[in-house]
């Protein structure tokens, strides 16, 4: 199944790349490109480049590249039909007729989206409901308002078995979606049945203010505790972040970030409105790299046991590789902030946000509160562990002012540890060099690549190639040129991969009736990975100023001679083989 050109082009000028790539990163423009932090990938300094006049985008620190089609299929998770449907949803188009003809079965994300919906107001009437009056009395007395409640659309899951998917069929939806939407699970007679019972509902909510899925507490004590909807085609749970739909639109640029559910729905009724929580699994880069495009920095405020510390500074090393300024909430005398805030009230839980400390002043707390400093063993590992930690600190005030305490607590000369620090920061700066050129040493080896593993037996045609394709991808053009048809072809090109996107091109080039050609055609035939890699041939060359025929032909005529020579060498030991023989006689 292929596109019509004509569709793709007419998608592609609706949904233009910079104002859809602008809802997920943070753009800034720069001459004719715009720039950012990559989102696939935790960078500091911002290395993703969108291109406006060709409409693509490339990574120079991870390679990832594209058009605005493989944006959303890398971001959303999608497949390249989903991917295209989504676009046409924004640019109010329609997909062509047939679009689905002979794909294997696919999930209608749309219907979905409405499934969840209907079951999220199919919970929440419930939780009203005279029958299910203890479900109500339960959340009650934890202390959230009716207010509340509709706010969040916090629902209820009756105990039986099939009531919602009673519901949800008579409305139209097959056992097949409800099973896919993670609402049912199907049984060994093959009927659906509920997979949420007997719990309250959190439906969890996407920034774009779809239902994607729920949390189910039990009320009461039970197994398991919380039940998270598994991914879904409209849900990964590794990218997601419970109440960010409302938090984003906060103006103060920070985000409270908690634990659990009803962490969240505490503080936002008590008007920390920018608090958000994970769903049920510890802190990923991809929900750090979501939260870098609402906030500059993250208030962590998590449970106050020890697995609550432990995740701190896990937290605390993603965030701030997400370029985010961190900042810790500890909860004193309860054990999360949903408990702070019933006990001690909101006033207080603002002077805690405003006693927050800094990473460093947090580890360096919680690194003490491991070791009698008064035994010379442990005080010694103390002084290690400090000085290996002050390492990440790189303003000389702060660092200063960390040295000066240790100094004070353990009495050695704050000199002696100022070298310290010097010494693993320099074996440290040693150590990652010696592991960026191993890593640039592989690569131009052409190990571990895995897009096009021929590199490694054919260097330098790869690059001859690569050049070629770069130019074809610059000057579309050119690929109908009859001097340069008639001088490449396909069969000259060494490396597999090159030769199919050389293949692609002229499939593309021949069937397309301009002479500008669609470089985001090649999406349907290949994987973003892969348009990675082909965008980076087209990004390197554009970093040549003359990328014109002459220029292309010698190339060709370079790619020619690589092949008559790999070609001589097989000849010519088959003409040793024969002499060898021949000898032998
Ligand atoms: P309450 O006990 O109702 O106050 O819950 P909480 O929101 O304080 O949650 P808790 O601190 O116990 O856990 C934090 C988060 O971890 C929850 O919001 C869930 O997302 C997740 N979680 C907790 N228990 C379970 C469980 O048994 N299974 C799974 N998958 N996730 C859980
Ligand atoms: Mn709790």
């Amino acid at each position: 199944m292929a596109f019509p050109p004509s569709f793709l082009s007419e998608l592609k000028s609706r949904c233009d790349i910079e104002t859809i790539i602008s809802t997920y990163v943070r753009l800034k423009r720069a001459g004719a490109n715009s720039v950012g932090n990559c989102p696939f990938h935790s960078e500091k300094t911002p290395s993703f480049t969108v291109f406006r006049n060709t409409q693509n985008f490339y990574c120079f620190g991870c390679g990832a590249g594209g058009d605005v089609i493989t944006f959303v299929m890398r971001m959303e998770n999608l497949d390249y039909l989903s991917a295209v449907e989504k676009l046409c949803n924004m640019a109010g188009m329609a997909m062509p007729e047939n679009t689905y003809a002979g794909t294997a079965k696919k999930v209608d994300r749309k219907r979905i989206f409405e499934l969840n919906k209907k079951a999220a107001r199919y919970f929440y009437d419930a939780l009203l409901k005279p029958e299910n009056a203890h479900a109500l009395k339960y959340i009650t007395d934890r202390g959230l308002t009716p207010r509340t409640i509709k706010h969040f659309g916090i629902g209820y899951a009756d105990t039986s078995f099939d009531s919602l998917s009673g519901y949800l069929k008579s409305q139209g939806y097959s056992d097949e979606e409800l099973k896919e939407a993670f609402l049912c699970g199907i049984n060994k007679y093959n009927k659906p049945f509920d997979m949420f019972r007997g719990r309250i509902m959190f439906p969890i909510i996407d920034v774009s203010g779809e239902v994607v899925a729920f949390g189910g507490r039990i009320i009461g004590d039970g197994m398991p505790k919380y039940l998270n909807s598994s991914d879904t085609p409209v849900f990964n749970k590794r990218r997601n972040l419970y109440a960010l739909n409302y938090a984003k639109a906060t103006t103060d640029s920070s985000l409270i970030l908690c634990e659990g559910y009803m962490d969240v729905v505490a503080l936002h009724q008590a008007g920390f409105y920018n608090a958000v929580a994970t769903l049920g699994t510890a802190i990923t880069p991809e929900q750090a790299r979501v939260m870098a495009r609402y906030a500059n920095k993250i208030y962590i405020c998590y449970d106050s046991d020890a697995a609550g510390r432990k995740a701190t500074d896990k937290a605390i090393a993603l965030l701030s590789e997400a370029g985010l300024s961190v900042k810790v909430i500890t909860v004193k005398n309860a054990k999360d902030p949903d408990e702070y805030i019933k006990k001690f009230g909101k006033a207080s839980f603002s002077s805690l946000i405003n006693g927050s400390e800094g990473r460093i002043e947090f580890k360096f707390r919680t690194l003490m509160g491991n070791y009698n400093l008064d035994v010379p063993e442990e005080k010694l590992d103390f002084v290690n562990k400090s000085c290996e930690m002050l390492c990440d600190v790189y303003s000389p005030v702060e660092l200063d002012v960390f040295l000066m305490k240790l100094s004070e607590l353990t009495g050695v000369d704050i000199t002696i540890l100022r070298n310290e620090v010097n010494k693993r920061r320099k074996k440290r700066e040693k150590d990652e060099n010696r592991k960026e050129i191993e890593q640039q040493i592989q690569k131009s080896m052409g190990y571990g690549d895995k897009i096009n593993p021929d590199r490694q037996k054919f260097t330098a045609c790869a690059s001859i190639e690569e050049n070629i394709i770069g130019i074809l991808m610059l000057r579309s053009d050119f690929i109908k040129d009859e001097e340069i048809q008639k001088n490449l072809n396909a069969d000259m090109f060494m490396c597999e991969f090159n030769r199919q996107v050389f293949q692609r091109l002229s499939q593309i080039a021949a069937e397309s009736d301009s002479n500008e050609i669609d470089i985001g055609q090649l999406g349907q035939y290949f994987n973003p990975e892969q348009m990675g890699a082909i965008m980076r041939m087209q990004v390197n060359r554009s970093g040549y100023s003359n990328n014109s025929p002459e220029v292309l032909n010698e190339l060709i005529q370079r790619l020619a001679d690589q092949n008559l020579k790999n070609n001589a060498t097989e000849t010519d030991l088959m003409d040793y083989l024969q002499k060898l023989k021949e000898k032998k006689k």
